[in-house]
């Protein structure tokens, strides 16, 4: 039996439906801001993507580009401007930052709330101490694309490969807040495949292509690939193809988790917005 494919686009388009909604209700123009340093091609195209999606939404979006060499302070210093404007809901900047630029640094001087990537210590915290706050998009994106497609959390066994602060770490924070039973595994987790195979459901973010092998996957376990690996033409996940022979849904790549996580910074733009207008706390 095949795996059933869970799309991401089916679900993205559901949340822009959401959001066209919620614009109506609220008379105001989310607006983001976008900056990029340097001509990585998969910042280029990524940027790309967000700037795009939120014009079509109805945003003001704006990219700034920088020289690759631009100084830490002068960014530190672009950021406050931004954070002193009335006029700037969100702001993000596309990682990663070139290696003089301290990452934490930029991270912290972002304002909690216009940080739409969810990556400040504040609401990393809000985060894991089960708060309101900005969360991180790819991880909200996994969230919403399961129960979209009416998978239940809670209780489950849920194992996700990867450790990043951008994915591994905030999913598991996710997870737990839907009562899930969380494993965080990596690269240096003994016996991996094993501690895969224990999964209900079982993210991979670790970008390496095609690392799980269908014998890591519990025969009827939901997969979920949030690997992006760009080898030759082509993209790669982090989940071999054979593992639909196993699962018993598979998010595919690309067309999966990839657009919900611009689904997702455009609702987190849009809740920036709205917290800004009624205030929470600081
Ligand atoms: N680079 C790869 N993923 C992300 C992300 O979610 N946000 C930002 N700002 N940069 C990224």
């Amino acid at each position: 039996m095949a795996a059933r494919l869970l799309s991401g686009h089916e679900v993205a388009e559901a949340v822009y439906e959401e959001l066209r909604t919620r614009l109506k209700e609220h008379p105001f123009v989310p607006s983001l801001r976008v900056i990029r340093l340097g001509e990585d091609p998969a910042s280029v195209s990524y940027v790309r993507l967000k700037d795009k999606r939120a014009r079509a939404l109805g945003y003001r979006s704006q990219v700034e580009v920088y020289p690759e060499d631009l100084p830490e302070e002068a960014l530190l210093r672009r950021i406050q401007e931004l954070n002193a404007d009335p006029g700037v809901d969100g702001i993000l900047v596309q990682l990663p930052l070139p290696r003089h630029i301290r990452t934490e640094r930029v991270l912290e001087a972002i304002d909690p709330l216009k940080d739409v990537d969810g990556f400040h210590p504040l609401n990393v915290g809000r985060l894991w101490s089960g708060g309101e706050g900005l969360f991180p998009c790819t991880p909200l994106g996994v969230v919403r694309l399961l129960k979209h497609y009416g998978v239940e959390l809670k209780g489950k066994e849920v194992v996700i490969v990867g450790r990043s602060n951008i994915v591994g770490k905030p999913l598991a924070a996710l997870f737990l807040r839907e009562d899930a039973t969380v494993t965080l595994a990596h690269s240096r987790t003994q016996n991996l495949p094993e501690v895969a195979r224990r999964a209900e459901i079982l993210v991979v973010a670790v970008g390496r292509p095609h690392l799980v092998q269908k014998e890591w996957v519990r025969p009827g376990a939901i997969v979920v690939d949030v690997g992006v690996n760009r080898v030759g033409d082509r993209l790669l996940g982090d989940v071999h193809p054979e593992v639909a022979e196993v699962a018993s849904a598979l998010t595919p790549v690309p067309g999966g988790v990839g657009p919900m996580t611009v689904a997702m910074l455009m609702y987190n733009t849009w809740k920036a917005a709205l917290l800004r207008r009624h205030g929470v706390p600081a």
